[in-house]
């Protein structure tokens, strides 16, 4: 069966760029795959957060979920710490994966940038807990955006080393041949990659310390008119092929934004938008933009004001997700040669 698992973390400003290259993908997924979103705790405190906003935002992600269209009752949404096995699996990952693959992880390089010294050790680990939030449920596909890829691929390679090195002892316990699949990514359509509205270099992002450079879900009508009007754009009027595009990031993503939101392709939008001048183009940007993310705002804020019933929607996510985790973590400690209660 295919199962798809991604993750989302609770650190708060949840903007365009986590709706068009991850949410609103796992929402048509439903449809043909089994799925678990899961809201990663864990993953968030690799960096310092406040234990009150943390809880704050595990709702407010999860309300996203839910107003975004994902179904908590067909499919399965929790919170990443409820679920013991996500630690415990990635301990035996951190047993698994080299020094070596994890020191080439660029989103690590990134985040550490120069004070090596000083960034906690869940930091550097964080791709293993990722590795096991996926295997834990032997998913065999992941939804995310171009930022995750080389996350991915380091999940297939802990999978595949574990695969060989316990091959005797997988067969031996019956369990096949191999005991993890390789995970495929599914990393596709116009946003894959949302850069910020103020500079066209930069991925968006919850951290940017500007609010200008992102469309939050929350936004109201008004700061989403404001943020589209002060995007930066160059002086052209906007290409009639997809070809001119190519030297101009901030048209480029903003012709993304508008293909992403309608399901179309970038060629469908420049058909209806080239040879004009971008104020039109951003105008319609807007409506389209406020049409569509409005009511998602709006029953993210309504869901927001009774946190007793979205908990209540990760118990019992946790609760179903758990009877999956446990099975996988007794396979490993046989697998590994762990002594267990039967
Ligand atoms: P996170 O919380 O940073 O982002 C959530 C999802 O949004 C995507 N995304 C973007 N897509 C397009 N354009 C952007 N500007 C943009 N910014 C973010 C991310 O690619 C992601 O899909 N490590 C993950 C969370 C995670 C996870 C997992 C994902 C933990 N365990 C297991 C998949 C499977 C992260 O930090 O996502």
């Amino acid at each position: 069966a295919e199962r798809v698992f991604s993750g989302v973390q609770p650190t708060g400003n949840l903007h365009l760029g986590n709706y068009l290259g991850a949410i609103k993908r796992f929402v048509a997924l439903q449809e043909t795959h089994d799925c678990l979103y899961c809201v990663v705790d864990l993953h968030a405190i690799t960096v310092w957060q406040d234990p009150e906003e943390l809880k704050r935002h595990t709702r407010e992600v999860t309300a996203a979920f839910i107003a975004c269209g994902i179904d908590p009752k067909a499919h399965i949404v929790f919170n990443q710490s409820q679920v013991s096995g996500h630690a415990e699996l990635a301990w035996i990952f951190n047993c698994v994966a080299r020094m070596g693959w994890l020191s080439r992880m660029t989103q690590f390089k990134e985040k550490a940038g120069k004070d090596r010294e000083n960034v906690s050790l869940g930091l550097f680990a964080y791709p293993s807990l990722m590795a096991a939030d996926i295997l834990l449920y032997r998913a065999t596909h992941v939804p995310v955006g171009e930022d995750q890829k080389q996350h991915l691929e380091l999940t297939r390679d802990i999978a595949q080393k574990f695969n060989v090195d316990f091959a005797a002892s997988i067969a031996a316990n019956g369990l096949g041949d191999a005991y993890f699949p390789l995970t495929e990514p599914l990393i596709a359509g116009p946003a894959t990659r949302v850069m910020s509205l103020r500079d066209g270099s930069k991925k968006m992002s919850k951290s940017d310390p500007s609010d200008f450079s992102r469309i939050n879900l929350t936004d109201d009508a008004d700061a989403i008119a404001g943020k589209v009007r002060k995007a930066k754009t160059d002086p052209e009027p906007l290409p009639s092929e997809e070809a001119g595009l190519k030297a101009r990031p901030e048209a480029d993503n903003l012709v993304g934004i508008y293909a992403a939101l309608v399901d179309g392709s970038r060629q469908s939008v420049l058909d209806q938008f080239g040879g004009g001048q971008f104020s039109t183009f951003k105008s319609a940007l807007v409506d389209l933009a406020v049409a569509k993310l409005g009511p998602i705002g709006a029953e993210m804020k309504r869901l927001m004001d009774d946190p007793g019933a979205i908990d209540a929607i990760l118990i019992d996510g946790a609760d179903r997700a758990r009877v999956i985790a446990d099975r996988t973590i007794a396979d490993v400690k046989d697998i590994v040669g762990m002594v267990r209660r039967g």
